[in-house]
């Protein structure tokens, strides 16, 4: 049973990753080499908490709890020793991630379940010097940021993990108020980054050629698919519509759409030129002074807000 689990990598995800366990009264214990992180971590954790209790979804005695549960480590066999669940949240690198999985291996009880964030590695890869029966229970739980608000967790079990390991896994999951779905095959990106990237790639074209401002092909994603994906079934969405109607639009589109294999020249040169978005002040957009704070705020909270109707639909 999973009582305890131990967060590795206190970064962008690991904070919001442990706050969700935390909320779901997990004890948490949250560690990272570098001091600072730790700190960081933790102050974003009671900022993004404010905003949850702010939106409704948690009492503030439900927040305390939760932040008193998560304790910071610098020291890994301490943090490590009894957990029942691993999920390393660490920099994409493979090295990192293997060198990490094989020394724990040695140090964890023989049931902790090991699990990985990965973006993009390969489980069997990351999973390949462990041992046979850790690798029967190893599985990448992959989230989406910020962790704490998004409910998705893509699960893609080890192929010599057994489903008892995915059920409990799925069981914690529902506990924490995520939704988790199964990636039955070993792909690359999953299912939620390759639909984030083939939407990418005609967005960018559209605006790039002139067919709408960037701010309107938001406002056509926000209010036109994505309002109705939010709520409903993919497959009943096209039921509804009439599953001969989209099998004739989309056989006419797609001889027309974006098919390149390249990112867009719009993003591209955009990287290139060192405007970064956010973190940098200018990407798309300007975030100076006050407007940086102001933004991050509105995302988070309209965020908190859509995930509390989200509780109305969840299916
Ligand atoms: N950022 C995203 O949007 C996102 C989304 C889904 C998945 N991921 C994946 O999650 C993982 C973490 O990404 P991130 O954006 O949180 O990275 P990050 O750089 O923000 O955080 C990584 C943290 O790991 C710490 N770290 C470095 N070496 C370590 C070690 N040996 N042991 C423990 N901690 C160590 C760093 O100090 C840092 O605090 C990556 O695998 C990434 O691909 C990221």
């Amino acid at each position: 049973m999973i009582e305890t689990i131990t967060v590795l990598g206190a970064g962008t995800m690991g904070y919001g990753i442990s706050l969700n366990f935390a909320l779901a009264g997990y004890a948490v214990n949250l560690f990272d080499v570098r001091p600072e992180a730790l700190n960081n971590a933790l102050l974003n954790a009671r900022k993004a908490l404010s905003v949850m209790i702010e939106e409704g979804l948690h009492t503030k005695e439900e927040g305390e709890k939760a932040l008193a549960g998560i304790r910071p480590f610098t020291d890994r066999p301490a943090a490590c020793a009894q957990a029942d669940l691993l999920m390393e949240a660490m920099p994409e690198n493979l090295r990192l991630k293997q060198d990490t999985f094989v020394e724990l291996d040695a140090l964890c009880g023989p049931d902790c379940i090991f699990a990985s964030n990965t973006s993009s590695l390969k489980l069997t890869d990351i999973c390949a010097p462990l041992s046979q029966s850790r690798k029967s229970r190893a599985l990448i739980t992959h989230y989406f940021n910020p962790a704490h608000l998004i409910p998705l967790v893509e699960l893609l079990p080890h192929p010599d993990t057994p489903p008892t390991v995915l059920e409990e896994i799925e069981a914690m999951y529902k506990r924490a108020g995520k939704v988790s779905i199964r990636v039955l095959k070993d792909i690359n990106g999953m299912i939620g980054n390759r639909i984030q990237a083939a939407i990418g790639r005609e967005a960018f074209w559209l605006i790039e050629n002139g067919y709408c401002s960037g701010k309107d092909l938001g406002r056509a994603l926000a209010f036109g698919p994505c309002f109705r994906y939010a709520t409903t079934d993919y497959l009943e969405i096209v039921d509804l519509g009439g599953v001969d109607i989209w099998s004739v639009v989309h056989d006419l589109l797609y001889k027309d759409i974006n098919s390149s294999t390249e990112v867009s020249g719009l993003l591209k040169n955009k990287a290139a030129s060192g405007e970064h978005g956010w973190k940098t002040g200018k990407g798309f957009y300007s975030y100076e002074g006050q407007a940086k704070a102001e933004v991050m705020e509105r995302f988070l909270r309209n965020l908190a807000r859509q995930l509390k109707v989200s509780k109305n639909y969840m299916f």
